[in-house]
């Protein structure tokens, strides 16, 4: 099967601050986004992936990534995040024409295990439509009004955090994004919307999303 990943990077990561993308930001001497691109070119299962860099930072991303040129092509991002998974999107179809299954990942999930890449190809190789992996929520979640007052305890058994890749068979993110508008932050939420199916396979909690200065110091304790 014939898959590519999409690393939508063109934001600016302002949370993080140091003034530069997030993807960019260090780990340990590497980037977030070295870091998540290799392992989806260690899954085994991604032909290319196409990163979507911020305008002005074409180059510098691409030097970035220049241990593993022969797999990364990067694109100028859009203006919002939908915008950089089209463009991200069309590359993917003029670099790779067979193209059976896309996935879509975060720079900032950049310690998801291989295993977990895998896994969501595997599932859309036997045959879902898209594949999203999660993982239970551990704490109590409540439903509040605008004034902060609880008016509910929602049943955690049923709920489910989302991380990424998220993968999809072609077909499917094409329509999903035909029919999006512009601020979609979810790309399964997309397919939901037109009717398709989403299944879910196991996450892992390594592939957490560094979003803040404290996920960044998890990241380093992790490493070490
Ligand atoms: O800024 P926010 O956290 O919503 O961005 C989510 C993801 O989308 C980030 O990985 C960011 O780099 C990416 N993005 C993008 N193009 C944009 C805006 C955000 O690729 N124009």
């Amino acid at each position: 099967m014939n898959v590519v990943a999409l690393v939508p990077a063109a934001g600016r990561g302002v949370r993080l601050g140091a003034g530069r993308p997030k993807a960019l930001v260090e780990v340990a001497g590497e980037s977030l986004l070295l870091r998540a691109v290799r392992g989806l070119v260690d899954s085994g299962r991604v032909q290319y992936v196409v990163v979507a860099a911020p305008v002005d930072e074409v180059s510098t991303v691409e030097a970035e990534l220049a241990p593993l040129r022969s797999f990364v092509h990067v694109v100028p991002g859009g203006a919002e995040r939908t915008d950089s998974v089209r463009i991200a999107l069309a590359e993917a179809e003029r670099i790779a024409p067979d193209l059976d299954a896309v996935l879509v990942h975060d720079a900032a999930r950049a310690f998801t295990p291989v295993s977990v890449i895998r896994d969501v190809v595997r599932a859309i190789e036997d045959g879902a439509p898209a594949v999203i992996p999660v993982l239970p929520v551990s704490d109590t979640v409540k439903q509040v009004d605008a004034s902060g007052a609880v008016t509910a305890t929602v049943d955690r058994s049923q709920l489910r955090s989302v991380q990424t890749p998220q993968g999809f068979a072609i077909e499917v993110l094409r329509e999903a994004y035909a029919a999006a508008g512009d601020a979609a932050t979810d790309d399964a939420g997309l397919v939901e919307r037109i009717g398709g199916k989403v299944s879910t396979v196991p996450g892992h909690p390594h592939a957490l999303k560094i979003t803040t200065a404290f996920d960044l110091a998890v990241a380093e304790a992790v490493l070490a």
